[in-house]
């Protein structure tokens, strides 16, 4: 059986009441909490050891920077990249994706097609655009069909010798749908395009092998795994990142300067100008100790079941409609006829209950159904069944007061 109690345990916040109720914390995939090893991973670098990394010969800076490069080492094994020096720590996904948009300016030219999925979040939208104003390439859209999948026909017909890029996310924000990105690579990979898959919200579920994938990039962010705001990974393929030129000047990404000339540092610093978050990324990769010590199959396993739990339940309330229906993650996002989402999000606050409710920064998905946003409750390894119990008693509670 799976040890949520023991698990719960682990996590300060969840003690805490809102509202004068207890917290039931159903917006993981916003950002997921905080384990107490990591808390203490952050104490204990501010506590003991906090100092500029790559730059010191005094004991501070040594031990620092040996602890963030073990935490890249372990990030590497967890994502099975073939070299550390393929794992670029950044602020996070987004910051990650705009890297890749920036570098791939000086290799699109004026016709180049780049695809996108319509299940995209805007951090996997609006950087392309950009891109494609800049350069003249043409964004194509794959689009989704009703129950959130992806319409892999369409995909097939818009792979050409023009694409150049694909990028698609592993799970959807808005709707955990997993998407086929297997397929979806190796189908890319038959006319030369590299794909980025942004692995936000797909990397607190399920662990991603980036070899047995071929992904060329795969970008995810730390604090949806239990690890802290402001950092993340960019992984490339080695041919890749030597490929594109820097994202950033500054201290550490080169290897020479001069008035004349500048020459660049070597992978990863080449892309990680200026100091990072260091505290950060030694805490990522405690993180990502303490969630495979519990293990994936694991936690995959269990937060399925709260998934066709969590899904019987609320159907059984008349007039809700679940949105994303296929294979997913842990997330239901639902409405309830006549109600906005806003509003019953705001009822749950006051019972206890957090979920996130609007557009979950997809606006083309709830275009595409028609709808302001949704609410979407996301579940997490440390949640349970009997607080399931207590978001269905409250949105029961919020329909009767909103009807
Ligand atoms: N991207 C995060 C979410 O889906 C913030 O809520």
């Amino acid at each position: 059986m799976f040890p949520v109690e023991k698990i719960r345990e682990d996590f300060p916040i969840l003690k805490r009441e809102v509202n004068g109720k207890p917290l039931v914390y159903f917006d993981n995939a916003a950002t997921s909490q905080t384990p107490q090893v990591v808390i203490d991973a952050i104490v204990n670098y501010y506590t003991n050891y906090n100092a500029n990394i790559h730059r010191g010969v005094h004991t501070l800076s040594q031990e620092a920077t040996d602890l963030y490069e073990e935490a890249r080492i372990k990030i590497q094994q967890h994502f099975n990249a073939k070299n550390a020096y393929e794992i670029i720590l950044t602020s996070g996904t987004t910051d990650s994706i705009n890297m890749v948009a920036s570098g791939f300016e000086a290799l699109l030219t004026s016709g180049d097609e780049i695809i996108v999925s319509a299940l995209e979040h805007h951090s996997n939208i609006v950087p392309w655009q950009m891109l494609c104003e800049k350069t003249g390439a043409v964004l194509k859209v794959i689009p989704m069909l009703e129950n959130g999948t992806l319409d892999m026909s369409v995909y097939n017909t818009l792979i050409s010798e023009k694409t150049k890029l694909v990028f698609c996310n592993h799970v959807s924000n808005a709707l955990g749908i997993i998407n086929p990105i297997k397929e979806m690579i190796a189908k890319a990979h038959q006319v030369g395009a590299a794909v980025l898959i942004d692995g936000a919200q797909a990397t607190p579920h399920i662990k991603p092998d980036v070899q047995e994938l071929d992904v060329d990039f795969y970008v995810a962010s730390a604090h949806k795994i239990c690890g802290p705001t402001g950092v993340g990974i960019l992984y490339g393929k080695s041919e890749w990142l030597e490929k594109l030129p820097p994202y950033q000047g500054g201290g550490e990404m080169i290897e020479t300067v001069t008035f004349e000339k500048t020459t660049y540092a070597g992978l990863p610093h080449k892309f990680e100008a200026g100091t990072p978050n260091i505290c950060g990324g030694i805490a990522f990769g405690v993180a990502l100790d303490y969630m495979n010590a519990i293990g994936f199959d694991a936690i995959g396993a269990y937060e399925h079941e709260l998934l066709i739990y969590g899904t019987e339940k609320l159907q059984e309330i008349e007039g809700l409609t679940i949105y994303g229906t296929e294979d997913k993650t842990a997330v239901i996002s639902f409405n309830i006829e006549g109600i906005h989402p806003y509003d019953i999000g705001a009822i749950l606050d006051k019972l206890g209950v957090a979920v996130r409710t609007g557009h979950h920064c997809a606006q083309p998905i709830m275009n595409f159904y028609n709808i302001p946003g949704t609410v979407r409750a996301s579940f997490s390894f440390y949640n349970t069944k009997e607080e399931i119990d207590l978001l269905v008693n409250a949105v029961q509670k919020a329909k009767m007061m909103l009807s």
